[in-house]
């Protein structure tokens, strides 16, 4: 592997001296330059690495993983030593690990642990064009962390000024008062010296801690698009680099139609006609997600062996998309054998973050899946959107990296021209805030003021503010904006905040294996099949669910009537997503259970798989320590899938034998409280109902524990509560927004009074408003649950929340030590002067 030609190389000693000079650094540079991969290699072998490793952030767990491996293999070293990498728990480092790839949600949650970063020397948020929900919010946590280290600069330069003032003094018995009066102007110097820097970064008190100059941290912040001086302005004027790429002329062409409603059709079609028209040369199609992917391969492969003989060459078709395991999507990166044309389908991974090599065509579809909120039901969803231009311009890219190649884009010139949105909004601006706001608050920065908060692109104050009052209601703020023990045990958790109560809720009832297979349903996507369970109605289901391969009518129908009727005996959908777990572990895990009942085999081991990491983590230590947890080859997760999908012998291998326990470690989190409760109850832990806490989940649930698993619910979804009209079937949502809605025709069918009037409160997942509005995933509950809630549901002082008043608390202790501090200097200036 010759990686010494790759552009960055060839800046390689610019950037080094300009990252020891300035503390941030901005580095611009075409996808596939070496950022990625070669940026942290020129920092270690120049020396960094040697006082705290270098981190690389990544806003996916895939990238994380895949570019690890490869750096480790370009150096030659086992993967885990000198190159490692931590994802979500999963942890391959070790203590003598220089490199590390995390993703940004990673490095976010280390922060709660050690605010300072100080195991690290040098941090790159990579892929910084991406504008992750997480980098964005470590923009903001980085720039003040190097505020506070030059004011750590500021506050040791004022102390050694004041030291040396005492060591004159004692040198300089009987000295001239005039050249006393120099040593004090010098000191005032070296505090000045430092004061500017500390102004322009805003920076608040001074640190007590001296910084050596090793020990300072450095930032670099890569992009692929030309957005470094929005960066650079951000971190006060700061360096930037731009590195030229390669790049060979991409012949675009437009479609004359617009296929943007069947673009996935479309664009098996045109690779086909590439396949047989053009000359080699890879393609690469960009679609919207795993499922559409998958079914595009399929379809790929099956017209391909329809093609006359003698028409077209081979046709190596491969998926690659986030959820892939790392060892499939490592087959990317191998070149395909001579005469073997490769068809790549992607999602927006291949834009930037993963490059292709030997890529000629593209096939753009003008659409990507987006994560976009829904400020009604205060929740996200992912759905089919259109690129930007930006983007646009970066698929075709993918075209000429290795020579000029062309870009079939799936819509017309004049929708590029005058309907496409120049950049898409970065993903703060888009989505729920609750629980970054809960991450920052859990950080316990000083004198933080979320709504005033030195972000890169604020979002809406108004999400802002519903966050906080969210938080409030879920008790993870007081009154004040501080963080509660509540809110801290919910932000070591790794679910969205309503999950993470409800687990906590659950904890203190005595049903926590219940509410963690709750919580690993609803969190793993798709778990019934087209045309089942309640999602089936969904019209934007219909793409992503494909009927699976085999299933007949009849037996579709006959799990449709076994589906419904165990919906009829449990309480709303909650209860029966709990049910149909519980029946699946009974049965063994097997691949017959979930077809009979009309659910997804991997939608079904994704839920499994998230379960038995909640368990981990709610029973054995909290998630930080998870993240800690070293993961063997072996046991990787992408192996176990394999294992799980490769048989049920396999499977009854995995489960008797479990994933390493870590060793339980005491924590502030809800772990280290488990850990207390359960006290003797050895590792595997007693629920407090007194039963073992399987990671299975096998137990059948008494009617009493279901009451309790409702209750939960009912806490951790307080912002999620609605009413029934007295009347009639209608609801109001009881928060601020007071919404009317239906329940969604697909959600469990409820028991109804003998008036026909379903029951009077409701807790809801989402808020979908199509045309008319609905509550979808609804769990009945009590008012007696509900009523302890609802006082938190009025009005509440955002400002308060948002940390105003602890922000003036913070700057009035800020200026009480600024002026201890000048006391001191002057008090030694004056002792000076006094000899
Ligand atoms: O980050 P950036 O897009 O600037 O480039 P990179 O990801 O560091 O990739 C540099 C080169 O390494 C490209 O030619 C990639 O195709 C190659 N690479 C690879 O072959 N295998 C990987 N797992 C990652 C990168
Ligand atoms: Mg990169």
């Amino acid at each position: 592997m010759d990686t010494s030609n790759l552009p960055i190389r060839q800046y390689a000693a610019d950037i080094l001296a300009a990252v020891e000079k300035n503390d941030v650094v901005v580095v611009i540079g075409e996808t596939g330059s070496g950022k990625t991969t070669q940026l942290s290699q020129i920092l270690l072998e120049a020396g960094y690495g040697d006082h705290g490793m270098i981190g690389v952030t990544q806003p996916r767990r895939v990238g994380a993983v895949t570019v690890a491996r490869r750096v480790a293999e370009e150096r030659k070293v086992e993967l885990g030593g000198e190159v490692g990498y931590a994802v979500r728990f999963e942890n391959r480092t070790c203590s003598s690990t220089k490199i590390k790839y995390l993703t940004d949600g990673t490095l976010l949650q280390e922060c709660l642990e050690d605010t300072h970063l100080s195991k690290y020397q040098v941090v790159v948020l990579d892929e910084a064009h991406e504008r992750s929900l997480n980098t964005d919010i470590l923009f903001g946590v980085i720039k003040k962390l190097l505020a506070s280290q030059d004011g750590a600069r500021c506050g040791s330069a004022a102390a050694a000024a004041a030291s040396w003032q005492q060591q004159q003094k004692q040198q300089q018995v009987g000295s001239s008062s005039r050249s006393s009066s120099k040593l004090a102007a010098a000191a005032a110097a070296a505090a000045a010296a430092a004061g500017p820097q500390q102004k322009r970064l805003g920076v608040g008190p001074i640190m007590a801690v001296a910084m050596p100059a090793q020990h300072r941290l450095k930032l670099l912040v890569t992009s692929a698009t030309l957005d470094g001086e929005k960066f650079s302005a951000y971190f006060n004027d700061c360096p930037v680099f731009n590195v030229p790429g390669r790049c060979f002329p991409v012949d675009v062409i437009h479609s004359q139609d617009d296929h943007m409603q069947d673009y996935a059709a479309a664009a098996v079609d045109t690779a086909l006609q590439i396949h047989m028209q053009q000359p080699p040369g890879d393609i690469l199609i960009f679609l919207t997600g795993q499922a559409e992917i998958d079914k595009a391969v399929q379809r790929l492969n099956s017209e391909v062996c329809k093609l006359p003989a003698d028409s077209a060459g081979e046709l190596l078709v491969l998926p690659l998309y986030a959820a892939l395991p790392p060892e499939l999507q490592l087959r990317v990166f191998r070149p395909a054998q001579p005469g073997v044309r490769r068809c790549i389908v992607a999602t927006n991974v291949a834009e930037t973050s993963i490059t292709v090599e030997g890529v000629v065509y593209v096939i753009d579809s003008g659409v990507m899946k987006l994560k976009s909120y829904n400020a009604a039901s205060g929740m996200d969803s992912l759905e089919v959107t259109a690129i930007s231009r930006v983007q646009a311009a970066q698929r075709a890219g993918r075209a000429g990296r290795t020579r000029p190649g062309k870009c079939f884009r799936l819509y017309t010139r004049r929708y590029f021209e005058r309907q496409m949105p120049d950049t898409t909004p970065p993903e703060i601006c888009r989505t729920s805030l609750a629980g970054a706001v809960l991450g920052l608050k859990a950080l316990g920065l000083p004198g933080l003021d979320v709504l005033s908060f030195d972000f890169l692109d604020p979002p809406e104050q108004a999400s802002l503010c519903e966050a906080l009052r969210q938080l409030y209601v879920l008790d993870a703020l007081d009154v004040d904006g501080g963080i509660t023990p509540t809110g801290r045990a919910m932000a070591a958790l790794p679910l969205e905040p309503a999950l993470a109560r409800a687990l906590l809720e659950a904890h203190k009832l005595g049903c926590l294996e219940e509410v963690i297979t709750v919580a690993a349903m609803l969190s793993a996507e798709h778990v019934f099949a087209a045309g089942q369970g309640p999602e089936s109605r969904a019209a934007a289901n219909a793409l992503t669910n494909p009927a699976p391969p085999g299933s007949s009518a009849a037996a579709q129908a006959e799990a449709g009537r076994k589906l419904k009727q165990l919906a009829e005996e449990c309480q709303g959908d909650h209860l029966l997503l709990l049910r149909l777990y519980q029946m699946w572990a009974a049965a063994g895990f097997t691949r017959d259970f979930v077809q009979a009942h009309g659910l997804e085999l991997r939608g079904m081991n994704f839920a499994r798989d998230i379960r038995k990491q909640l368990a981990a983590v709610a029973n054995f230590g909290s998630s930080h320590l998870q993240q800690q947890r070293p993961v063997s080859a072996s046991s990787s997760q992408g192996q176990q899938q394999q294992q799980q999908e490769g048989g049920s012998k396999r499977r009854r291998w995995d489960e008797d034998k479990g994933p390493p326990l870590p060793s339980p470690t005491a924590g502030s989190s809800l772990g280290g409280s488990l850990l207390r409760s359960e006290g003797s109850a050895g590792s595997r832990g007693l629920g407090l109902d007194g039963r073992p806490l399987s990671r299975n989940g096998r137990a059948v649930s008494s009617p009493e524990t279901l009451e309790k698993v409702r209750r939960a619910l009912t806490v951790g979804f307080a912002n999620r509560i609605a009413r029934r009209m007295r009347l009639h079937n209608g609801y109001r949502t009881c928060n601020q927004k007071g919404a009317l809605a239906q329940v969604h025709p697909g959600s469990s069918q409820l028991s109804s009074d003998d008036d026909g009037l379903l029951p009077e409160w409701l807790i809801y997942h989402e808020f979908v408003a199509t045309s008319r509005p609905f509550l979808r995933q609804v769990c009945p509950t009590r008012y007696e649950w509900v009523e302890p809630l609802l006082p938190k549901l009025q009005e509440v002082d955002v400002q308060r929340l948002s940390g105003g008043k602890l922000r003036a608390q913070a700057a009035a202790a800020a200026a009480a030590a600024a002026a201890a501090d000048a006391a001191a200097v002057a008090e030694a200036g004056q002792a000076a002067d006094g000899e």
